[in-house]
């Protein structure tokens, strides 16, 4: 499937940063490339294949390249490691990162150094000593760019003081006397290369909810959550009931169908139109919103 087809359960026609925003962001990262060393691309953690642009890979052919695998808080740690493996086994400098409290986010000054280290020993080896690193933050939207920026340049951004407009030159963040960062941050757009890379894209929030069939959504996550996390929906939505003298917890997960499990969620819930039929939309929202919230635990929608 091309980028252009509509992934099923998208109307690509609302989706209105398509194409001029691509072409625009793409033309930005294309233009600054050139300018850096390392460029440094924000995943989401729950979604790191998804999240990954395989264009950047031929944008930035011959730079440093490191992976931040970001909202770490809300992954599963289990599958984060061995994503963190698996991307350092393909030649990529990777860190697990939770931007919004800065937990690993320091460390990756040290990782820019690391992943330049080649850079360095050249300049050095030309008698050029010191000059900094200079750094391209990449990723889809929301994954959390403006939030590492903050959080990774802390005072820095603020000495720059994000006018807009004040200058039509590059801006770049002093982070230290090692690290310059370009202050504006690659934009990528998401790859639906199949249906279930945009319904991952979907889930963590980078596509406007209101263009999307969440019951698309539901059932690609009751699929996962079936196979990878099992016991997640029993916890989460069985009841306890009782039976004569004894407590009894049905299971709704032994349902080998996702259109079943849905529909006992729903009746569980409450989630009912007129005349006592499951809302399936309503259903739907509610385990989209369990998974958003992390009401369903840290989960890792994909593995490596
Ligand atoms: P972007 O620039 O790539 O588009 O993403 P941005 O930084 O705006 O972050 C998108 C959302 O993700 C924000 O939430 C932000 O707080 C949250 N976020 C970013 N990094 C992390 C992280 O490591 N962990 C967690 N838990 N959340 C993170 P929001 O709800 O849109 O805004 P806000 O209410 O948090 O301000």
């Amino acid at each position: 499937m091309s980028k252009t087809d509509n992934v099923k359960g998208y109307d690509n026609s609302n989706i209105n940063w398509y194409p001029g925003h691509m072409a625009k962001a793409k033309k930005m990262m294309q233009e600054n490339i050139k300018l850096i060393d390392v460029v440094i691309e924000i995943l989401d953690a729950r979604i790191p294949f998804s999240s990954k642009n395989p264009d950047i890979d031929e944008m930035a052919k011959g730079k440093s390249r490191i992976l931040l695998l970001n909202k770490a808080d809300m992954a599963d740690p289990k599958k984060t490691e061995m994503w963190k493996n698996y991307y350092e086994s393909k030649g990529f400098f990777v860190n697990a990162v939770n931007s919004k409290n800065g937990a690993g986010v320091k460390a990756t000054t040290e990782i820019i150094k690391k992943a330049c280290a080649e850079k360095i020993e050249r300049d050095r080896k030309k008698g050029i000593l010191n000059r900094p690193l200079r750094a391209m933050i990449a990723g889809i939207p929301n994954s959390g760019k403006s939030t590492f920026i903050n959080s990774f340049a802390g005072k820095a951004v603020a000495k720059t003081g994000n006018k807009p407009g004040v200058t039509t030159g590059k801006q770049w963040i002093r982070l230290s006397k090692d690290v310059e960062l370009l202050d504006t941050p690659g934009i990528l757009w998401p790859k639906f290369e199949d249906r279930s890379t945009g319904l991952h894209i979907a889930f963590i929030g980078s596509i406007n909810d209101d263009i999307l069939f969440p019951e698309d959504m539901a059932y690609e996550l009751i699929g996962i959550l079936k196979k990878e996390y099992p016991g997640v929906l029993d916890a989460r939505y069985c009841i306890t009931r009782e039976k004569g003298e004894e407590e009894v917890k049905d299971t709704i997960e032994d349902s080998g169908d996702p259109a079943e499990i849905m529909e006992k969620i729903g009746r569980i819930r409450g989630c009912l139109k007129k005349g006592a039929e499951v809302d399936l939309l309503k259903t739907s929202k509610l385990l989209i919103d369990d998974f958003r919230s992390l009401k369903l635990g840290k989960i890792t929608l994909e593995e490596p």
